[in-house]
């Protein structure tokens, strides 16, 4: 078998982990118990390009219990968890191409690597494995009947491709399912990027004044979490009535070279680029903290910093310090990567869980019904989406009450007013 990972002696710390996340992953262990009986991916090659976590790790084992052959590289070269990948290529048998800390040209080669067995199905988190098929190995199109994506910014190019009559086969996207995004982009991206920071820094947050950038689910998650640890939250917005939510939510709206003055944390969560400019950053307090947690690694202008910096060391492990030549100390965490990932392990396993339940049912739905679908980007069906809340709240412990047939007709009917 071939594959590319850090040292094939993690696994065992690997698979150690790859368990403790499996008991926070209810609704997984519920589907995948249905893959062992149905195999409904016999015979069927997936390449997926994913974040190598404990959670994707579970993805990609119950794919295999419903009969997959699965491929697996990293989605960033920064967040790949090595244990993780040893373990996958040791003891589950699923070949891995990803090595925490890779550089961009390794990067593509582990693409390269998980497309060379001709996939039928692409499973992408950013969507850079549809891009390299459409831009460089077009010959793999005519055996794929669709693919996944898991994330805001996948989805964006992904529907910029389809605008543009590229997209060459139908694309479910992940991300805008509701048991996705409200629960991932906001709990999962909140807590994990505040968990990030921290393990990078230790720095404390209460008394803190922390800039967020973008205030889309993950804004919103992470804005609450920080507001929570008891920092004074300022949001910077391009979209009017997202500054209004953020307004009424009790945070300060104002332009990113306002807030740039007054910040000791910055974090970006936009899915935009130089969303941190230039100008930025000769305004900023010494020793200003700032970070990424959306997909690319572009959202912070790293190459004015490093122009307009006399010195660049690292001085702890994903801490980086510019020092401008104005004299100030700017520290950048992760080197602009998304610092959930890069600095902690991502999402937690809990809310995972129904992100990847949608991918799941999502490849099944696509194996089902591929030949009725178009070349375009295609919402999670609405009831997969119901069907993984139904089985997450059961999972919780958590009952409702359920609409009467009095009720139900009322819904239905126009007629009864004041
Ligand atoms: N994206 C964010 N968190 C993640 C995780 N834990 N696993 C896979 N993808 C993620």
């Amino acid at each position: 078998m071939k594959y590319d990972i850090k040292d094939i002696k993690f696994a065992p710390k690997g698979n150690k982990r790859i368990l403790w996340a499996e008991k926070e992953m209810p609704v997984l262990r519920q589907i995948k118990e249905n893959f062992l009986k149905e195999k409904p991916f016999k015979g069927k090659r997936i390449s997926a390009c994913l974040h190598v976590t404990t959670e994707t790790a579970n993805l990609a084992i119950m794919l295999q219990a419903g009969g997959a052959d699965i491929y697996l590289c990293a989605s960033n070269p920064l967040s790949t968890q090595d244990d993780v990948a040893a373990s996958l290529v040791k003891n589950y048998n699923i070949p891995v191409f990803a090595v925490k800390g890779e550089d961009n040209k390794t990067y593509y080669e582990h693409i390269n690597a998980v497309l060379d067995i001709k996939p039928q199905i692409t499973m992408d988190d950013g969507a850079d494995l549809v891009t390299t098929i459409l831009l460089k190995r077009k010959d793999l199109i005519k055996d794929i009947i669709g693919g996944t994506e898991e994330t805001t910014t996948g989805v964006v190019r992904l529907r910029a491709m389809a605008k543009d009559k590229v997209l060459a086969y139908p694309v479910i996207a992940i991300n805008d399912a509701l048991t996705k995004h409200f629960f991932d982009n906001r709990y999962g991206t909140g807590q994990s990027t505040i968990d990030g920071i921290i393990r990078a820094t230790n720095v404390l947050l209460a008394g803190k004044v922390v800039v967020t950038a973008g205030y889309g689910w993950c804004g919103r998650g992470f804005a609450m979490r920080a507001k929570g640890l008891g920092a004074h939250v300022i949001v910077t917005e391009v979209d009017h009535l997202k500054a209004i939510e953020a307004a009424m939510d009790g945070f300060e709206v104002m332009p990113m070279k306002e807030a740039a003055k007054k910040g000791n944390i910055f974090v970006t969560l936009t899915g935009n680029l130089n969303v941190i400019y230039g100008n930025c950053f000769p305004l900023m307090k010494n020793g200003a903290i700032i970070c990424n947690s959306g997909h690319f690694n572009n959202e912070i202008d790293l190459k004015t910093l490093k122009k307009i910096s006399k010195s660049v060391k690292n001085v702890r492990d994903f801490v980086d310090e510019y020092t401008l030549k104005n004299n100030k100390t700017i520290f950048v965490l992760g080197e602009g990567r998304l610092i959930n990932l890069a600095a902690a392990e991502g999402h937690p396993a809990s809310v995972m869980d129904m992100s990847f339940a949608n991918q799941a049912l999502s490849v099944q739905y696509l194996v089902k019904n591929y030949k009725n679908l178009e070349k375009n980007v295609y919402v999670v069906p609405e009831v997969l989406d119901n069907e993984i809340a139904r089985l997450k709240l059961n999972s919780m412990g958590i009952k409702i009450d359920n609409l009467t047939r009095e009720q139900k007709e009322y819904l239905n009917s126009w007629k009864s007013g004041t």
